[in-house]
């Protein structure tokens, strides 16, 4: 039985005094006047009070980027902020929306400011603090680097950093709220980035109905608990060896020990014998590699669709037949799709069954929580 109890992750105040340094915030007055001139924005580190669930593993956060209360309030504005595209239209919200699990759900394909459309199928957002790699392909290994990629992809937000640092640097709002997170009023792109992975980090999904039962707090349907079986039993028929339990193999990619549903690896799940795109091997150049992608999460499959790294899917059914088929065989297919010779052949009832469960993971409070949403302009 997994408990209730939670872990307050009191964010690495590493030394860092509360004392406060009363900084004036560049040459514009801070508005509402009075003119005392020594009333202004505040460096104020206090930590941001992080509560993460009981079983995922600790979050490993960068001793030089402790979240804060401050750095998370600017964070999300940044996330929601259009003029760090070069047109002042496209946010990261615009790609990553909270009512599709902060994917760019229906679109297979983001289109950038420009209306060009990328390669990829945008990620859903969600327990990022916990990921060690971040792209389809794992190009970048911390979330500080990643939010540095798409201000200035020419087929997402076309921007320049000294561009889009200059439009924060006019506005006295965000020179404030600089001040308040990191004691500076002097902007930059890795400060940005910084605010924005603070506010990414505090981006846990863990209430679906799947974490409920798992704390004790709700039953699963006779279906939802089949399908949930079914994720964890090994594919195929018992008497051909290989582990056989007429299951369906997803724990081994998904992996639902320590909550997370992935388990961080790159692996071919068996969509393609000839590659288009060539995944992790991009990265890497290793030929084992070729059309390897990172094994995303399963939670909020159902409102993250259309699914896989080109959106090729556009329901669960897809997914499950897709898996249920055996996959397409290929030199770096994953020994964990071993039923590529007549598939995993599970009944209707079942592949159903495997819906129901990845329905429930949906986590309804998470991309209805008030402190992801827009908070509108600084
Ligand atoms: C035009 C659409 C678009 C915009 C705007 C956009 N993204 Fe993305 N995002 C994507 C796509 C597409 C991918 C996957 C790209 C790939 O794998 O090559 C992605 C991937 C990511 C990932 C990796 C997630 C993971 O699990 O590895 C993160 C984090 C992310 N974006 C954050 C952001 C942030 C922060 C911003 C704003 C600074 C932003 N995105 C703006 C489309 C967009
Ligand atoms: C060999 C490892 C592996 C196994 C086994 C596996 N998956 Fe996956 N899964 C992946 C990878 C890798 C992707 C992404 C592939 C891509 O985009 O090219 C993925 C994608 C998905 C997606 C789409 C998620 C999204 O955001 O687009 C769903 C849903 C999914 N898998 C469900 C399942 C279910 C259910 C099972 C068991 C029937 C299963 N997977 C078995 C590796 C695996």
């Amino acid at each position: 039985m997994i408990g209730t109890r939670t872990r307050i992750l009191a964010a690495i105040a590493l030394g860092v005094m509360a004392i406060a340094s009363c900084r004036k915030p560049g040459p514009d007055p801070p508005s509402g006047g009075g003119g005392g001139g020594a009333s202004g924005p505040v460096y104020d580190p206090t930590p941001y009070p992080l509560v993460t669930p009981a079983n995922f593993p600790p979050m490993v956060i960068p001793a030089d980027n402790p979240i804060t209360v401050k750095g998370v309030e600017l964070g999300r504005y940044l996330f929601y902020e259009e003029r760090l595209s070069g047109d002042n239209t496209q946010s990261c919200s615009s790609c990553h929306a909270p009512a599709t699990a902060f994917s760019d759900g229906p679109n297979a394909f983001s289109t950038g400011i420009d209306g060009v459309e990328g390669r990829r199928n945008s990620m859903a957002l969600m327990n990022l603090g916990w990921e060690t790699s971040f792209f389809w392909d794992g190009r970048k290994a911390t979330l500080e680097e990643q939010i540095l990629m798409p201000v200035i992809d020419p087929v997402e937000m076309h921007e320049t950093w000294p561009d889009a640092v200059g439009k924060l640097q006019a506005d006295s709002a965000y020179r404030a709220l600089f001040v308040e997170a990191f004691d500076t009023d002097v902007i930059d792109s890795t400060l940005v980035a910084k605010a924005i992975a603070q506010f990414l980090r505090t981006m846990i999904s863990a209430n679906s109905k799947v974490d409920k039962v798992a704390r004790g707090e709700a039953v699963f349907t006779q279906q939802e608990q089949r399908g949930f079986i079914l994720t964890q039993l090994e594919g195929g028929d018992p008497a051909e060896g290989q582990g056989g339990q007429w299951g369906a193999d997803c724990f081994h990619c998904h992996t639902q020990v320590g909550g997370l549903f992935t388990n961080g690896q790159f692996e071919n799940n068996g969509l393609d014998s000839i590659f288009t795109d060539l995944g992790r091997y991009e990265v890497t150049g290793d030929p084992l590699d070729r059309a390897k992608f990172k094994v995303p999460t399963l939670r909020n499959a159902a409102l993250s669709g259309p699914y896989m790294h080109d959106g090729r899917f556009q329901t669960l059914e897809e997914v499950i037949e897709h898996y249920n088929s055996g996959g397409i065989p290929s030199e770096t297919i994953s020994p964990f799709m071993k039923h590529t010779q007549g598939g995993l052949q599970l009944p209707a009832a079942d592949k159903a069954a495997l819906v129901a469960f990845l329905n429930a993971l949906t986590d309804h409070d998470f991309v209805n929580d008030p402190r992801f949403q827009d908070p509108g302009t600084p």
